[in-house]
């Protein structure tokens, strides 16, 4: 399996950060944001990555990911010259999937689950990652029946559920034929969803349900909501670590009293 990294999008919401640098290399705690997607495709054990990216900032993701040795991957570089939507990008890889299933998660998403279950044991078909919002309208929306996929939906004004897709998608070879028989949608992009629906058709799109949080980092606010999420999931794990290791010694915690 391949590894795609979505990181196209002006980042308008978050001028003028997005003056300095791109949206994915913006600080999330102690990380640039890049770093939690990419983790994502290296914890799954995916070696070749391809990163997608505008012109204006290629060279600063180049900079700063380098070849890949240091994650024990090989990273691709692709330029996007104008935003075109998920399914647009994902198509671009195509040469690069070189016939191989691919995993394509966007540059701006956080997510506090280890997906790496999922991701290794995909087989064919496709496989998309859900959680629930309370503004479903802004999404793509999945409808769920005994955990099967009934119905997806991009932007419904009548949402059917609260379930909806984040940035983190699995396909077999078959989505590049697809995408490219895709027209644009309304607001003039090739829509994941359309990518989606095929596979639901066909009766091979399955989905997992996201346990922990997920953060999409595209405004001010999500953006510290990520650097806090990860700080305290940093600090529980610290916590968990020490509690262990309490354990491991068969000792009970010191009490303190003044
Ligand atoms: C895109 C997808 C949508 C998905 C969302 C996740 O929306 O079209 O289906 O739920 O990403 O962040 P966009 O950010 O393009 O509005």
């Amino acid at each position: 399996m391949k590894g795609l990294l979505i990181c196209g999008g002006l980042g308008t919401r978050l001028r003028p950060l997005t003056e300095v640098t791109h949206k994915s290399l913006l600080p999330v705690y102690d990380k640039p944001l890049i770093m939690y997607p990419l983790d994502v495709l290296v914890q799954a054990g995916i070696k070749e990555i391809m990163i997608i990216t505008a012109p204006e900032q290629a060279g600063k993701f180049m900079q700063f990911l380098g070849s890949g040795e240091r994650f024990d991957c090989e990273f691709s570089f692709r330029i996007q010259e104008r935003p075109g939507g998920i399914a647009q990008v994902l198509g671009m890889a195509e040469a690069f999937a070189a016939g191989d299933s691919i995993c394509a998660v966007l540059g701006d998403n956080v997510f506090l689950d280890d997906l790496s279950e999922p991701i290794k044991n995909f087989k064919n078909g496709g496989h998309m990652f859900l959680t629930e919002v309370p503004d479903p309208e802004r999404f793509g929306v999945v409808e769920m029946k005994d955990s099967n996929v009934m119905s997806v939906e991009e932007k419904p004004k009548e949402p059917k559920s609260n379930l909806i897709g984040v940035g983190c998608y699995i396909y077999d070879n078959r989505c590049f034929e697809v995408v490219r028989n895709l027209e644009p949608s309304y607001r003039g992009e090739l829509e994941i969803t359309d990518v989606n629906k095929w596979y639901l058709k066909q009766g091979e799109l399955s989905a997992t349900i996201l346990q922990d949080k997920w953060i999409d980092a595209g405004t001010f606010d999500s953006l510290l909501e990520a650097s806090n999420a990860i700080k305290e999931a940093k600090e529980e794990r610290v916590k968990q670590g020490a509690t262990n290791a309490m354990k491991q010694a068969n000792k009970q915690p010191e009490v303190l009293t003044n």
